[in-house]
């Protein structure tokens, strides 16, 4: 564990990128050198984009099966980067991954194998949204302000590193035929669409009853009410009070920026997002 004075959470520090204290050194390290199986399927996510709702509809799209019976809801789509690769060998095909890693770890450049479903959460929700993880990690043992995050947030010196550096080489793959680029945003406005949309895009041609009842399944207030995913299953790693699906919307962040802040954010944010074509809706 890096004990960089300028980070106070506690991360891992490999090929210049921070990571979850939590991940498995051996997989992040040897991932490009893995054999992606034709049929495999990567949820694909900046931290806090909305990777976990994501994996619930395409649970419910796809019922994916567990490489055994002892392995949770939550695990029958594994988070890639918490696993060895001889873990990941053992789940059967199709096999369904979340992963935060970025576009040029996940192999997908030097195999064009596999889908990939990226999906892309406004970066002010996702910096309030982070902020308020980090806080409740107790395996992060940070405490910080919202204002000392959002400077790491800018910097990109947190887990998993910039934001842009993560989201716009996926945005600039989205036509690619492997890939799928969907947003936060537009799954609140209309998840029924969405979820034709991605059972589409993996093969699966749902009824208006089924897709209907995939999005009910996978609406904030179900997810949140069933104990197989709202992860409180992880109580001991939150610290008291706080919960994994916390608000689930979009504008939380005008509780958050401060009009220097806002100010800050536009600056950086038009250094990256000009000419990409790429654009965000912040309120719901
Ligand atoms: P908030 O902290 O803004 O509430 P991830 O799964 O990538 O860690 O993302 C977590 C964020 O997604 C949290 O955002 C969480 O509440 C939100 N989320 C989880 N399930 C959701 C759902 N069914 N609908 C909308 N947002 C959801």
């Amino acid at each position: 564990l890096s004990d960089n004075p300028s980070l106070s959470f506690q991360h891992i520090r490999l090929n210049n990128l921070i990571f979850y204290p939590y991940i498995v050194r051996e997989t992040v390290l040897n991932l490009h050198k893995y054999e992606i199986r034709p049929d495999d399927v990567f949820l694909v996510t900046y931290p806090k984009a909305g990777t976990f709702w994501l994996a619930e509809i395409v649970y419910n799209i796809a019922k994916p099966k567990p490489p055994n019976e002892q392995v949770s809801r939550t695990e029958t789509i594994p988070l890639l980067e918490f696993y060895s690769l001889d873990t990941l060998e053992l789940y059967p095909s199709p096999r369904y991954f979340k992963t935060h890693l970025p576009y040029e770890m996940i192999g997908h450049n030097s195999q064009h194998r596999g889908k990939y479903i990226y999906l892309a959460r406004n970066p002010r929700d996702v910096a309030v949204s982070y902020f308020h993880f980090l806080r409740s990690g107790v395996e992060f043992g940070w405490d910080g302000t919202w204002e000392e995050f959002f400077g790491y947030f800018i910097q990109g010196n947190v887990p998993f590193g910039s934001y842009f550096d993560h989201v716009l080489p996926w945005w600039n793959h989205r036509n690619d035929e492997n890939v799928l680029f969907i947003k936060y945003e537009d799954m609140k406005k209309d998840l029924i669409n969405n979820v034709n949309l991605i059972a589409e895009f993996l093969n699966f041609n749902l009824s208006r009853e089924e897709a209907e009842c995939v999005a009910q399944k996978s609406s904030f207030k179900a997810m949140k009410a069933n104990p197989e995913t709202n992860m409180d299953q992880w109580s001991e790693s939150f610290k008291p009070g706080s919960s994994f699906m916390r608000k689930g919307i979009v504008g939380d962040w005008v509780n958050y920026f401060s009009e220097e802040q806002i100010e800050q954010f536009n600056q950086w944010y038009a250094s990256y997002i000009e000419g990409t074509g790429l654009e965000f809706e912040w309120f719901s």
